[in-house]
């Protein structure tokens, strides 16, 4: 019987109820990779507006709130359920929910500071990404930045195998059972796409990102700023 739901929408309805310990089982570095959120966005900008690409329960959205409590939050998911439980996670603050897919977004020209994707466009096939790249460019204000955790590192590449051994070792190591393993494997083959950090640098550059910063990395699960 299959674990995994039929469209990304229902998949991460289903995986809101346990979120952010299922994340740390199953995506190695997780907690750097969030924190690297803060270590990203420029100490010396004034961030008033703020554009959450695939938020799930606001985990990123939640960290930028210790900083930038008055800005103005636009978080966008297909997931229902994730964005229930934001509207309740933020009720106190200015924060607008978009329930959509990425592609059907109308995202509004010059418009954010920063724009932050954490673990969600590598959902996305090369094309949409390149795609969205220049969407994401053309609705940040100038010196606005991207930034992103994720995993870069393409399925054809030839240290895929390696990266998946790793990965299954550090996801067995928090649940012995093998099922988050199970279900994992199914959900990456149906729903994951990333690329190759040269491809998405290139692809940055050619929607106009001026300057490109890693500013954490361990193997390929990287954070990554593009500076517009
Ligand atoms: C792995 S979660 C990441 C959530 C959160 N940003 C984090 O850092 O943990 C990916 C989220 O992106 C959303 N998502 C993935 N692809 C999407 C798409 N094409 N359109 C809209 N939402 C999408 C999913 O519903 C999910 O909530």
């Amino acid at each position: 019987m299959s674990l995994i739901k039929s469209n990304i929408a229902e998949e991460f309805d289903a995986f809101s109820k346990n979120y952010r310990e299922d994340m740390i089982t199953v995506v190695p570095h997780y907690e750097a990779l969030l924190s690297a959120f803060l270590q990203a966005v420029p100490a010396d900008r004034h961030i008033d507006s703020v554009l959450d690409v695939g938020c799930g329960n606001g985990i990123v959205t939640d960290l930028l709130l210790t900083r930038y409590a008055d800005a103005h939050y636009t978080l966008l998911d297909a997931s229902k359920e994730m964005l229930d439980i934001c509207r309740k996670r933020f009720a106190q603050y200015q924060v607008d929910y978009v329930q959509s897919y990425f592609s059907d977004y109308a995202f509004p020209e010059s418009s954010y500071d920063l724009v932050v994707a954490g673990f969600s466009l590598h959902h996305c096939h090369a094309d949409e990404k390149q795609q969205l790249y220049q969407k994401i460019h053309q609705s940040l204000q100038s010196g606005g930045c991207l930034v992103m955790s994720d995993l870069f590192i393409s399925k054809s590449d030839e240290d895929h195998p390696a990266l998946l051994e790793e990965w299954k070792s550090h996801t067995l190591s928090h649940d012995a059972t093998g099922e988050k393993w199970a279900w994992l494997s199914e959900h990456y083959d149906a729903f994951d796409s990333p690329d190759n950090l040269q491809d998405v640098s290139v692809w940055l550059q050619q929607a106009g990102f001026s300057k490109i910063d890693i500013v954490w990395q361990q193997g390929h699960w990287i954070n990554l700023k593009a500076t517009k």
